[in-house]
């Protein structure tokens, strides 16, 4: 009998139960061994639920329970699940989390004691859902030289904006839907400011460099501030904006952000829409490939959370050598990328717009019909030069970077 405890019991932690109760006929043949919950850990009681004989509100009895091998930690947040992850691992425990959060603020530390333990610290549900992504970074990709990853990396921003795209919805009326479908949180701000894109993409990153990134450096700009304008020049261009998450090894240097983005329809992540991620990893030997999948949801993230309890549970005494060492990789600064600039500018006099047009270089013009306003489409620039000119122009509305 391989023993497990869950602590959080909410959406995932729950999700993670039912998918062990539904697959346990396919674990129990692959394992050889049945994988029990043995013990529950959330503040509030689940009287109706068939798990409610294992409910407990006290950390300690996990901690210390020598027949506890491998604890799951879907709480979400780094306070108390930094403290009760450490301890677990200390007390030779293996630890399975869905936490981006602790895994991007304490990961690097977290894999460290892991494996001076003997033990594993898995995290394959906190980026991309149930995508496993990180397993195919990590063993399949293991002979292959990442240079980029890049993704539409969290599902209730993707389903916003591709609402405003595809039914011209408004960002507020696409959030309240994504609200009302259980997509997006009451409180949608670490979904739609990009901090949780930002946590994914320091994930991922760390992985790709070997080395701890930290998602502090990493620059992260959300989606609250693109309308439905936006989307009509983007539909000349052929076009669609998607908040990606990026991070690319140019000459040993790390260039991530995250930031809304002008794809254009040939680009192989445009065709992620909905509450769907997809993932483009490109390497040296196998060039681009991309994941696709649920990004998030219940049981397609608990169906990653039980993948790696069952990798952890074929072999109970090893380390699982999964993760990055303790060395540092700094993210180059975000004016030093280099990307192509969609400008909108107020008013429609000619005589400014051939200036706009003179000063971008080799640019091109954009105009919606009715609108007292036009756009232009930068050549490829370097962020700080782009910056710099536009520094001097008045009537700036906005931009937005684009991969076009
Ligand atoms: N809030 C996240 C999303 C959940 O919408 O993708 C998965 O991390």
């Amino acid at each position: 009998m391989i023993n497990v405890a869950i602590m959080g019991f909410g959406n995932i932690g729950s999700g993670t139960w039912d998918v062990i109760e539904g697959n346990g006929e396919r674990l129990l043949e692959r394992l050889g061994d049945k994988v029990n919950v043995k013990t529950i850990l959330d503040v509030r009681t689940f009287p109706d639920h068939p798990a409610s004989d294992r409910m407990e509100s006290d950390f300690r009895v996990i901690e210390e329970d020598p027949e506890i091998d491998i604890v799951v930690e879907t709480m979400g947040g780094t306070t108390p699940a930094y403290d009760f992850v450490k301890r677990c691992l200390l007390a030779g425990k293996h630890v399975v989390t869905s936490n981006k959060a602790l895994v991007a603020a304490h990961g690097t530390e977290l894999i460290a004691i892991a494996k001076e333990k003997s033990r594993s610290f898995l995290f394959e549900a906190s980026v991309g859902g149930g995508i496993p992504i990180i397993r195919t970074i990590s063993n399949a990709f293991s002979t292959e030289a990442i240079s980029g990853i890049s993704g539409i990396l969290n599902g209730t921003t993707n389903f916003i904006l591709t609402k405003m795209d595809e039914e011209g919805a408004s960002f507020a009326s696409a959030l309240a839907e994504a609200q009302r479908l259980g997509y997006a949180e009451q409180n949608p701000e670490a979904d739609v400011e990009g901090h949780d894109t930002c946590r994914k993409t320091a994930i991922l990153a760390s992985l790709m460099c070997k080395k701890e990134v930290n998602y502090e450096e990493i620059y992260t700009e959300g989606i609250t501030a693109v309308e439905d304008l936006d989307f009509s020049y983007a539909k000349q261009m052929k076009a669609s904006i998607k908040l990606l998450g990026s991070a690319r090894l140019e000459d040993g240097r790390l260039f991530a952000y995250v930031c809304p983005m002008l794809i254009s329809s040939e680009h192989i992540l445009y065709s992620v829409k909905g509450v769907y991620n997809g993932v483009l990893v490109e390497s040296n030997m196998l060039g681009k490939s991309m994941l696709f999948g649920s990004g998030a949801g219940k049981l397609p993230t608990a169906g990653a959370v039980v993948a790696d309890i069952q990798d952890i549970a074929a072999d109970l005494t090893a380390n699982r050598p999964l993760g990055w060492g303790k060395e540092t990789m700094p993210v180059e600064e975000m004016e030093k990328s280099s990307h192509r600039y969609f400008v909108r500018f107020g008013g429609s006099d000619q005589e400014y717009i051939d200036h706009c047009l003179r000063v971008f270089g080799k640019s091109v013009l954009y105009r919606v019909e009715g609108a007292d306003e036009f756009g232009i489409l930068t050549g490829f620039m370097r962020e700080k030069d782009f910056l710099a000119v536009l520094e001097g122009m008045k009537d700036c509305i906005k931009f937005l970077r684009a991969d076009l």
